[in-house]
């Protein structure tokens, strides 16, 4: 009892500061205009850095400034044998703050990105502000001279994407359970980022590499420095540049740059649809008509019997078919054109959560492919074209 009080206090703060910290502050700058700025010398932009960072913050700043040597210390000099990953923006090295003892992941952003510096203030930013267990935990940042570097928690599974798409030999796929837990846990993510941070924050880059997993497969969303604070009062959207990563965009988004949080209800709805059918969103390496994820499965969606055609092949049929037939279904619902009609991601943790805990799973697997779906979702239930052979 105890402890949900604390939890829930905690995350009243959380809620209080962000709105007055990042609200306030949004009113008189913008948190874009960094990116703009010119600094006389390192030691200026280093203060700045860190005045605005306590400013926004107003004291609620956990992460910790390390120094450049303390990382060199931690990672052994960016040591090559320590790389664990590499994304657009820089490389990521494990490494160990002695101090702490604590293992790490350190991200060090591309000296040379000319976003580089927005991107790494909004990180530190929304990562000190927000905290959710499916939210990674942002242990301290380093802004020494032209470096900029973030340390999280180091997150032992990788990321979503590495179990899911890039799959070496031999390497065990995830079971349905723990994509289905997954899902739920980094649905959750994005729930508390829409429908608890105040203003609403929309996170812009949802895909499997930015969901990272812990011991147990728990997902974390990673990589905020695309986030955005949602419309406040009466504006239905923001109207920004498009940024995040081909494919995993919503239509609305990338042909007009108006962005709501329903453009991540659908982003959710692509990463969803790679944790079922094992495919990636733009593959390259398949027939032509295949290519494109979204655009091969559309018309299965329609046709309740193909269903079984879209589940991933290495799961080797060892899912419930109902479970699939839901699990498609709230892809579907995500995935529509018209943003108004996707789902909240409040309904879409609640339909997934379902499915996740696995409760009745075994009793709903149905060898034909005839069964009622009971999960009312447009055009999926009615359509029974040509039959599957
Ligand atoms: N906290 C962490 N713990 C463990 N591994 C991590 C952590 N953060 C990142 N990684 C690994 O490093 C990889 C690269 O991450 P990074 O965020 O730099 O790029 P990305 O997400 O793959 O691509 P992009 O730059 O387009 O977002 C991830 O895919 C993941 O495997
Ligand atoms: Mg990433």
């Amino acid at each position: 009892m105890s402890c949900f009080q604390c939890c829930m206090s905690e995350r009243r703060i959380a809620r209080k500061s962000l709105k007055k910290s990042i609200q306030e502050y949004h009113d008189t700058k913008t948190l874009a205009s960094f990116a703009n700025i010119s600094f006389k010398s390192d030691s200026s932009r280093r203060r700045y850095i860190t005045e605005e960072i306590k400013k926004i913050g107003k004291g609620n700043i956990a992460a910790q400034i390390f120094t450049f040597r303390e990382l060199c210390v931690a990672t052994q000099n960016f040591n090559p044998d320590s790389l664990i990953g590499e994304g657009g923006f820089g490389r990521v090295y494990k490494g160990h703050i002695e101090s702490k003892n604590q293992v790490v992941a350190v991200k060090q952003l591309d000296r040379n990105g000319f976003q580089g510096n927005r991107e790494f203030l909004v990180e530190v930013l929304m990562l000190s502000l927000l905290h959710h267990p499916n939210l990674v935990n942002l242990v301290g940042y380093c802004a020494d001279g032209d470096q900029r570097v973030l340390v999280y928690e180091f997150m032992p599974n990788g990321s979503l994407e590495d179990h899911l798409l890039e799959l070496p030999p031999g390497k065990v796929p995830l079971d349905w359970n723990t994509r289905m837990k997954i899902a739920s846990g980094a649905a959750k993510g994005l729930e508390y980022l829409h429908e608890q941070a105040n203003p609403p924050v929309i996170y812009r880059d949802f895909k499997a590499s930015n969901i990272l997993l812990d011991e147990e497969f728990n997902p974390k969303l990673s990589d905020f420095g695309l986030a955005k604070l949602g419309p406040t009062g009466d504006k239905s959207h923001v109207s920004t540049r498009v940024m995040g990563t081909y494919g995993y965009c919503a239509p609305e988004y990338a042909l007009t740059g108006q962005l709501t949080t329903k453009s991540d209800v659908y982003s959710f709805g692509v990463v969803f649809l790679e944790i079922i059918t094992g495919r990636r969103v733009i593959d390259n390496s398949r027939p032509t008509e295949e290519q494109n994820l979204v655009a091969w499965a559309q018309p299965l969606f329609k046709d309740r019997r193909k269903f079984t055609l879209m589940a991933d092949p290495s799961l080797e049929g060892a899912y419930p078919i109902k479970g699939l037939y839901q699990a498609l279904a709230v892809a579907a619902m995500c995935l529509q054109e018209e943003a108004t009609t996707r789902p909240l991601i409040s309904d879409v943790v609640t339909a997934i959560e379902y499915l996740a805990t696995g409760k009745k799973q075994e009793e709903n697997v149905d060898e034909g492919n005839g069964e009622k779906c009971d999960c009312p979702v447009a055009g999926t239930d009615g359509a029974e074209t040509e039959a599957d052979s």
